[in-house]
């Protein structure tokens, strides 16, 4: 599974690239608004941190307007993957884009319908807002589920971004299903490899390895004579 984190926020990203878990960066326009910067400074550092893509959201809405837009961030930075709201005019910009060689990712997908539709118009990724469905009470995983079915049925090349990740035991759910990339809050990333039994035991292995310091006046576990 691919590990993307979802944020426009570069200390954040520094800090996930540093474990060398990290695959890529998504943002949308609610995330790079929330660091009040320069949008094109704030993505060129962004990708310049990752090695992985960067997917950037379009903001018009008629494919005539999103063509060149999703051109002019693709030679902002040459890895940006242009994610595209599904709905007509979105589909029909995938469409015109996927034959110009530019990588899509369809956003805001919350039907295993409209991630037919979106593979059909050849998008690269498609991006299913899983927590947003959770939240008002439809089965995320069962959708999610379906999804793959479909593209698995029709054999599309199309891949899975699940986005709008809000807890571990979701990021577990896709895992099982083998969603492609999980796309997520640094909080949740930073969640996926804590656990209490984990710090106890280390609290543990510590103070016994102190105790036996003490009674044996040796400092330190490197100074063992070869
Ligand atoms: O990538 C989409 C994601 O940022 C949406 O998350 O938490 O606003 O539903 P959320």
């Amino acid at each position: 599974m691919k590990i993307f984190l979802d944020t426009a926020n570069l200390d954040e990203i520094k800090k996930a690239n540093a474990t060398g878990l990290l695959d890529g960066v998504t943002t949308n326009p609610t995330l790079i608004s929330r660091e009040k910067l320069c949008f094109t400074d704030q993505v060129r550092e962004i990708s310049q941190v990752t090695n992985g893509p960067v997917c950037l959201e379009v903001i018009s809405s008629k494919a005539e307007d999103i063509i060149p837009e999703a051109e002019t961030l693709v030679k902002l930075i040459g890895k940006a993957l242009i994610k595209i709201p599904a709905g007509e005019e979105g589909l029909k910009a995938v469409t015109a884009l996927t034959a110009k060689n530019i990588p899509t990712v369809v956003t805001l997908c919350f039907s295993p319908l409209q991630a037919l539709l979106a593979a059909k118009a050849g998008a690269t990724y498609i991006a299913p807002f899983i927590g947003r469905l959770d939240d008002i009470g439809v089965d995320s995983t069962k959708i999610v589920e379906q999804m793959i079915q479909v593209l698995h049925n029709y054999n599309f090349s199309t891949k899975i971004i699940v986005a709008s990740v809000r807890s571990p035991l979701q990021v577990l759910k896709m895992a099982l299903l083998g969603a492609d990339i999980v796309t997520l809050p640094y909080k949740v990333f930073s969640m996926l490899n804590t656990h209490p039994l984990t710090d106890i035991g280390l609290e543990k292995f510590i103070s016994d390895w102190e105790k036996f310091n003490k009674a044996t006046n040796t400092t330190t576990n490197k100074n063992i004579k070869e």
